[in-house]
């Protein structure tokens, strides 16, 4: 199958079945927003979950916050995003459209044209503005990355807590940028999600952190699920790092329209906190409780894109395949992340007494795992409806369930089929869902 091809496929497939809709749709459309649908959302909260399991509730080291989405202006003035958050842009002298300069742009894609300006700077913050006058004193940023909060409130987690030097504050939350050329489906978009840690550590202790994160982040990478061969890990040169950061590492993964970055790694020094420090006049140096040293502490911060992580899961997990000569598509997510875990079925839906205890199972179950009841169409039907949305397991119950108290349990990747007691449902679904 082209690549071209498998991208274009799973963007029906997810308009199709729910997971990701073009967003306001019947009014045009808006460029590149996307909504999540009744799959998508589930997908994404997993994945957002099984992160924030990983990273905060496990971790003696970690805790968590939820910031606001706008901040006082001042943040990025002093995070140096107002002076350098900037895309590099040509325009266009016939129709006036901008563009990125990649490579050597010899074609204006929107006319044709081949008359330049030079390159310009635009800065990418999201403006807004806060109250009813649309002033410059009124004016406000959407966040560009969840990041600041966490420098920011970082003496009063301090305070609040009983965290001590090494530890990391994490957040998921949404970030805007006013990108230039969004594009390639929920890849780049201008609203987006971020799950991000700041980690806090002694600036000579910034090289081992650093490789200590990456192992982190390729942990979590195995658990989403993704091939090692299409993950990628680029040390990103000087002159094409972000402003704060003094050392970079990309992870980029192979996506169906070209290899791109997923997540990010960075060793940020004390960039941040020492210009908030001296932006806010506020004291935010660390004291350590025993040797009484103070110090601004330096950050290691690893980035995870949650749109570009649904997206990646979503590329890896589609498959097709020919069974028994018919074709099936299959979302072979890792069981744990799937939308739907359990989809119940009775064998056939004018039987009153199969629809009856089927609907026990299906509510019995549904108290611990999402679950799906269908009785449309025959059993064939409703595997493959499953597959493409790539629930774990289908429980169908029939004559014989009625009476010995046994269900068929199919697989979905095998398509193997077993029989399982009722009472072992539980049991059974809990080892085989489990993400420890
Ligand atoms: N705090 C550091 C930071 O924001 P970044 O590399 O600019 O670093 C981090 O962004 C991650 O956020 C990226 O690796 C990517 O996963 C995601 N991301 C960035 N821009 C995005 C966009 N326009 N659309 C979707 N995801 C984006």
């Amino acid at each position: 199958m082209e690549k071209r091809d498998i991208t274009d496929k799973i963007v029906s497939l997810c308009k199709r079945r729910g997971f990701v809709f073009p967003g306001s749709e019947i009014y045009g459309g808006l460029a590149n927003s996307w909504d999540y649908g009744p799959y998508g959302t589930e997908l994404k909260n997993n994945i957002k979950q099984a992160w924030w399991k990983m990273f905060v509730q496990q971790r003696d080291d970690m805790v968590g916050i939820d910031a606001a989405l706008i901040m006082n202006p001042k943040v990025w003035e002093a995070s140096g995003h107002l002076k350098e958050f900037n895309d590099i842009l040509i325009e266009c002298k016939n129709c006036h459209n901008r563009f990125r300069q990649e490579g050597k742009a010899l074609k204006c894609p929107n006319c044709g044209q081949q008359e330049f300006t030079a390159p310009k700077s635009f800065n990418i913050m999201l403006k807004t503005h806060l109250g009813p006058t649309e002033d410059s004193a009124s004016q406000v940023y959407f966040r560009p990355e969840t990041a600041q909060a966490m420098f920011v409130d970082f003496k009063l987690i301090l305070n609040s807590t009983r965290q001590r030097i090494p530890f990391g504050i994490a957040q998921i939350g949404k970030a805007f940028r006013n990108e230039v050329t969004p594009g390639n489906f929920i890849f780049r978009t201008r609203e987006f999600e971020q799950m991000e840690i700041e980690y806090f550590i002694r600036a000579k202790d910034w090289k081992k952190y650093f490789d200590y994160w990456l192992e982190q982040m390729k942990n979590w990478l195995d658990f989403l699920g993704l091939n090692k061969k299409h993950l990628h890990f680029r040390e990103i040169a000087e002159d094409e790092r972000a402003h704060y950061s003094k050392r970079t590492i990309d992870v980029d993964y192979d996506f169906p329209f070209g290899t791109k970055e997923l997540y990010g790694l960075a060793y940020r020094t004390d960039f941040d906190l020492t210009n908030h420090q001296k932006a806010s006049g506020q004291d935010l140096a660390y004291t350590d409780p025993i040797s009484g040293e103070r110090f601004i502490p330096h950050v290691i911060e690893p980035t995870f894109g949650v749109d570009r992580s649904v997206l990646a899961v979503l590329c890896e997990s589609y498959t097709e395949e020919k069974v028994k000569d018919e074709e099936r598509t299959v979302l072979r997510f890792p069981k744990y992340l799937a939308p739907i875990k359990i989809a119940v079925f009775p064998l056939l839906k004018n039987k009153a007494k199969l629809v009856k205890k089927a609907q026990e199972v299906y509510n019995d179950l549904r108290k611990k795992y999402m679950c799906e009841f269908d009785d449309n169409g025959n059993i064939g039907k409703r595997y493959r409806r499953q597959d493409e949305i790539g629930t774990a397991y289908c429980v169908t119950i029939d004559f014989d369930s009625l009476e010995k108290g046994d269900v068929t349990v199919r697989d979905r990747d095998t398509m193997k089929q077993e029989r399982i007691s009722i009472n072992d449902l539980d049991k059974y679904f809990q080892s085989n869902l489990s993400n420890n």
